[in-house]
């Protein structure tokens, strides 16, 4: 299959190429991929195991392989040897240039940045080059991916963001302080029939409008923002006070981290989207909402290491209120790269098999799933699998 990234420079992007070709050269094993799971054995039919990159970028350096070095030199994410055996196939992935309208101030901090609004095109030439670079590289086996850098919270329009009329005549009258780059992928993604899904907390897809216009074409998505780290192990571990009858009084959940996510979501409008998405989290998995700190601070020195420090304060027995503390620390690209290929096979698997609007039943990747208030990853593990099996044998 294919896969289109949106960001595809950025440590997640390049750490999904190399782990895909790795893997196909047999150099390394699919620990990490949930499709690689026994369950999952009959995806290698429909989607076998074999990937073809390309994508847009705002960093446009000479290819992937560039920007994997870039990302190793700073973090050895694994071995050395890795990065000689995928040289090459990177090196032929070259990302075109994206839009980073809207994006918000934190992504100064990516460095040199080139953007179609920058060469002053209005928002229907934006959304003509990335639709024809989506089209010169696509085939019907073919995923976009988003992620690229957290946005800022957009404001919602009633008219031009609640209808696919209101969003086409926001592009028509080039009216750009309404749109976001992530809006503008995805109408460009669905409207060539293209399955999405948005691994980050932007607002891709969510959009109203972008929802319909998914349905109207017959296309499958899914979103938002992978789960990969602390929030995983926040809903794994809030359904046992709730089984338990515990009740929780407060959680405290403090991460920093360093690298280019670290940068760009250390501006305070980029961070509002990922801490909203962090913090709803709870409400949902315990049916109630305890009093909660979300934090997110920049640490550059940790690189692509996140470390997030949690403090649950619960209540037992008698109105006994009791501790637990836990650390988690964890390399961000080591446990988002495998699900973006998940993803990506997924909803090709459901296109395959008519599927099409929101696939609620992959909330089991996602921090704020679509369309779907189960947070709790046992429940969302089983409703996959439930969804896999009936497909599988359809
Ligand atoms: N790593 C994780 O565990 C994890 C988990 C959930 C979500 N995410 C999200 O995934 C995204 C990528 O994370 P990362 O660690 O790879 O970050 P990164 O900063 O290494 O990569 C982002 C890449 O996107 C590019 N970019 C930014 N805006 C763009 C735009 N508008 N169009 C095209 N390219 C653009 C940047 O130049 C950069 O190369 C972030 O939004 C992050 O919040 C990551």
């Amino acid at each position: 299959m294919k896969i289109w990234l949106i960001g595809a420079y950025g440590i997640v992007s390049t750490t999904a190429m190399a782990g895909a070709k790795a893997i196909e050269k047999g150099i390394v094993d699919k620990t990490g991929l949930v499709t690689a799971l026994p369950f999952f054995a009959p995806i290698e039919e429909k989607v076998p195991f074999k990937f073809d990159f390309g994508g847009h970028e705002i960093r446009l350096l000479p290819n992937a392989f560039v920007a994997l070095k870039e990302h190793w030199e700073q973090n050895r994410h694994f071995d050395h040897e890795i990065l000689e055996h995928v040289k090459e196939d990177l090196t032929r992935i070259t990302a075109k240039k994206g839009t980073a309208l809207n994006c918000g101030s934190g992504i100064k901090g990516l460095g040199t940045i080139d953007t179609l609004e920058g060469e002053g095109l209005s928002l229907r030439e934006i959304v003509d080059r990335i639709s024809k670079d989506m089209r010169a590289f696509s085939d019907r086996d073919t995923v976009v991916i988003n992620v690229a850098s957290t946005e800022p919270v957009p404001r919602f329009s009633e008219k031009f963001h609640s209808t696919v009329e209101g969003f086409e005549q926001m592009i028509d009258e080039d009216r750009k302080e309404f749109a976001t780059a992530s809006m503008l992928y995805v109408y460009s993604a669905i409207k060539l029939g293209l399955p999405y899904a948005n691994f980050t907390p932007s607002v891709g897809s969510s959009l109203p409008a972008l929802k319909k216009l998914a349905v109207e074409k017959g296309v499958p998505h899914a979103g938002n923002d992978g789960k990969t780290g602390e929030t995983l192990v926040k809903t794994t571990l809030a359904p046992m006070y709730a089984y338990r009858n515990l009740k929780v009084e407060g959680w405290m959940s403090y991460n920093i981290l360093g690298d280019y996510d670290g940068k760009v979501l250390s501006a305070r409008d980029n961070k509002e989207s990922k801490i909203v998405s962090k913090d709803r989290v709870l409400e949902k998995a315990l049916g109630y909402a305890p009093f909660s700190i979300t934090e997110i601070e920049f640490f550059p020195s940790l690189v692509d290491n996140k470390t997030a420090f949690d403090f649950v304060h619960f209540r037992g027995f008698l109105g006994k209120l009791m501790k637990f503390y836990f650390i988690w620390d964890a390399i961000d690209a080591i446990v988002a790269s495998p699900l973006v290929l998940d993803i990506a096979r997924l909803l090709l698997f459901a296109k395959k098999h008519g599927i099409s609007g929101v696939v609620k039943e992959l909330a089991f990747f996602f921090k704020s799933p679509m369309d779907c208030e189960i947070v709790n990853t046992y429940e969302q593990f089983e409703i996959l699998k439930k969804w896999f099996n009936q497909l599988a044998r359809a």
